[in-house]
């Protein structure tokens, strides 16, 4: 059986952190011993000290447990996670947002803050050469993920870093006689705001609709490319509705009118299969931390064959071929590249573990009265999972859910109450907008945590629902699109 299936299947889920830190402290000790077979080392005194600390933590956390909604009979069951290490913490299903590191990606990253310092790119001596050693196995990791070439790989700081520097850089380089760009919609802030950008310099953006399922249509794609198009930018897996745009027939209609494809692939590199060669796929952002690995890294995938040209955005060093200038930092690089292999080795694994839990939520959740999916059923990447409850505003049930880390979308919009552009995009109303809660499962996530957010989720929804005027008047078969509301 595979490590991570021992990890995330046999221990239970408050157990994984502590097997972290017994893990991680056997890189401390030696670098060259696997932390696997020495799970059972003792903690060093920087570890106790962190358990310390977080001891005081948990104390103070159990002082401002959530409570549940007054005039409630809901009775929150305390979910404990990671005790020792953080205190009492809600279920974490935000996985679209970030995910845990794989303690093996740690272990991994560790002997570069220790004994193996030196600069990557000083090429005279030993301490960079075998720092550039681990940054090149890295490379070849990620780039075998997709069938890449390791030399078509650019190391960046995380996907938001690699769409600017795939639209802004294509833009800039053949913008002198192609000044437009295909999008969607329903792409990531970091795609829109640098289309935005590059329409202030004169470009001119096409950004298509999707349909009620949040699919693109090949049509409407084929007939807004010109002769000067020089990019097309799709994402791949959707980060609040999971659904995964037809990547193939997009390639393959971007090669016959010579059009560079790139596509976003921070929720789908590693999570649903890509060669980039078979879906003619130019240019390709990845994202370390959506994979287990750590944050504040990523990869641009930039073909050689067809050559694409891109302006950089960074200069300096003249390192990452030229495309990315800056000293590459050798623990993420690596931690990230020990992601990369773990998901390409444990894909099945991990895809049947994910199917699983996904299915069993969906379904619960569905089997309440007057939700509804959004996105399509069948393109979706299934560890997303995004439901509309409708009668019940969707900032409510999240702060009746105290106990459970969700998100109503995406992280970087989280803070504004306005709701999901990408819904609307769907075709929702602003009161469906709000009721919509993002479910996201990962490697780490396990059955029990499942079934506790099924019970919770019905629950909350039938309070809210029981407190709610609007549901009332729908129980007494009111048609609320008949109403006509009187304004202040
Ligand atoms: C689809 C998509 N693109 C880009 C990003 C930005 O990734 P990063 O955090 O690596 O900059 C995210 C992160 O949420 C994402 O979901």
């Amino acid at each position: 059986m595979f490590r991570s299936q021992l990890i995330h299947r046999v221990l239970p889920a408050n157990k994984h952190l502590l097997n972290l830190r017994s893990v991680s402290s056997t890189a401390f000790l030696s670098t060259s011993q696997s932390p696997i077979s020495n799970a059972s080392v003792k903690s060093t005194p920087i570890h106790s000290a962190a358990a310390a600390g977080a001891g005081a933590a948990s104390a103070n956390a159990s002082s401002t447990i959530p409570q549940p909604p007054k005039g409630s009979s809901i009775e929150f069951k305390l979910s404990k996670r990671d005790p020792n290490q953080f205190g009492s913490r809600p279920i974490y299903l935000d996985m679209q947002a970030t995910t845990p590191t794989d303690p093996r990606v740690l272990d991994k990253m560790l002997q570069f803050y220790t004994g193996l310092y030196g600069n990557p790119h000083s090429s005279t001596h030993a301490y960079g050469w075998e720092t550039d050693k681990a940054i090149e196995e890295a490379r070849t990791h990620v780039a075998n993920l997709i069938h890449a070439d390791p030399k078509e790989i650019i190391f960046t700081s995380g996907a938001t870093e690699c769409n600017n520097m795939a639209l802004k850089g294509v833009a800039r380089f053949y913008g002198k006689t192609k000044k437009h760009i295909i999008t969607s919609q329903t792409e990531h802030k970091c795609v829109l705001d640098s289309c935005r950008r590059l329409q202030e310099e004169g470009f001119e953006i096409t950004y298509l609709p999707v349909d009620k399922e949040g699919l693109i249509n090949m049509e409407d794609l084929e007939k807004a490319i010109r002769k000067d198009t020089c990019l097309v930018s799709i994402m791949a897996v959707n980060n609040e509705i999971g659904v995964i745009q037809p990547l193939e027939e997009i390639g393959k209609l971007c090669r016959k009118n010579k059009v560079f494809f790139h596509t976003d692939a921070a929720q789908a590199y590693g999570k649903i299969p890509i060669d980039v060669n078979k879906l003619h796929i130019d240019l390709m952002s990845i994202s370390s931390h959506k994979i287990y690995g750590p944050m504040g890294m990523g990869a641009l995938y930039v073909r050689r064959r067809p050559r694409v040209r891109i302006e950089p955005i960074i200069n300096g060093g003249g390192q990452e071929r030229g495309l990315r200038s800056g000293t590459l930092a050798p623990p993420l690089v690596a931690g990230f590249g020990e992601a990369a292999r773990l998901m390409a080795s444990e894909y099945d694994a991990d895809h049947a573990h994910i199917l699983k839990l996904a299915n069993k939520l969906m379904d619960n959740l569905l089997s309440i009265e007057h939700t509804q999916l959004n996105g399509s059923r069948e393109q979706r990447f299934p560890g997303c999972v995004n439901v509309s409850f409708a009668y019940v505003e969707g900032e409510s049930l999240l702060m009746a859910l105290k106990d459970v880390a969700l998100s109503s979308g995406s992280a970087c919009t989280s803070a504004s109450l306005e709701p999901s552009y990408v819904l609307h995009a769907l075709g929702a109303d602003d009161a469906l907008a709000h009721s919509s809660i993002r479910f996201g499962i990962g490697r780490f996530t396990t059955e029990e945590e499942v079934d506790y957010v099924i019970d919770a989720i019905t629950q909350r929804v039938n309070f809210l629902r029981e407190l709610s005027p609007l549901y009332e008047m729908v129980k007494e078969g009111i048609d609320l699109n008949s109403i006509e509301w009187a304004g202040h």
